[in-house]
């Protein structure tokens, strides 16, 4: 019987892969997430804060050479605080990203405002949270093993719920966290919160 070798597996991230990461990140993300408007020095610096904040984040490789990153996924306690460290160092390169992109920063700033005036505005998210997860060859089966990671890392660390927030409008991204077992908790305005049971 012929063995099928898996094509690509997973490693925890270092810091020379945060270029990489950045990369998948301007390809993979819309552009009506805000991050991918940033340059990609600032992405580095973003996730960089992430790595050595104790964050975790998991890169998918080609199983032939390691190095080549074709995915990657953030998670763990202490995001939000994380995500208020790096607006309070890039403060200029948020607001020099937002005056490039004047449509998308209006957006983002009505969609602020009415996420805050949300009958949901005060739900709290669980302490474990996955704050990004990309893949550069979409359906290929590695947005799927970022997520088995996860849950398998939240268990292994004794968290009983992960917490995401998704974009109402990106499908694909609740297709797979559906089918990993995520089930939504709460709209907040344009962005579902969905937890899963480890
Ligand atoms: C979300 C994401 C990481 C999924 O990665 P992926 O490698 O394509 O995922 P998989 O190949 O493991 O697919 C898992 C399931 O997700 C669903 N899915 C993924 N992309 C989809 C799409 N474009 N349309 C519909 N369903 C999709 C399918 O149910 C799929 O299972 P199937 O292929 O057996 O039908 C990827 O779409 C991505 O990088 N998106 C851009 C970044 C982003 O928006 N991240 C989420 C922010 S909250």
């Amino acid at each position: 019987m012929e063995v099928i070798q898996p094509e690509y597996c997973l490693r925890s991230a270092v810091e020379s892969d945060l270029e990489s990461i950045a990369k998948i990140h301007l390809i993979a993300y819309s552009k009506s997430h805000f991050t991918s408007l940033l340059p990609a020095a600032v992405l580095i610096s973003y996730y960089g804060i992430f790595l050595r904040g104790g964050v975790e984040i998991v890169v998918a490789t080609k199983v032939s050479n390691p190095n080549d990153i074709v995915g990657f996924a953030v998670f763990g306690r202490q995001i939000p605080l994380l995500i208020a460290s790096f607006k309070r160092l890039h403060r200029r390169d948020i607001v020099r990203a937002s005056l490039a992109h004047p449509l998308t920063s209006i957006l983002k700033l009505l969609n602020l405002l009415a996420k805050r005036r949300s009958p949901n505005a005060d739900h709290l998210p669980c302490g474990f949270l996955l704050l990004s997860i990309a893949s550069s060859l979409p359906r290929a089966g590695i947005g799927g093993m970022l997520l088995d990671a996860l849950s398998a890392r939240a268990s292994e660390q004794h968290e009983d719920t992960v917490g995401l927030y998704v974009n109402s409008d990106n499908i694909g991204a609740m297709n797979a966290y559906i089918k990993d077992g995520f089930r939504f908790v709460c709209l907040i305005h344009n962005q579902y919160y969905l937890e899963k049971l480890t």
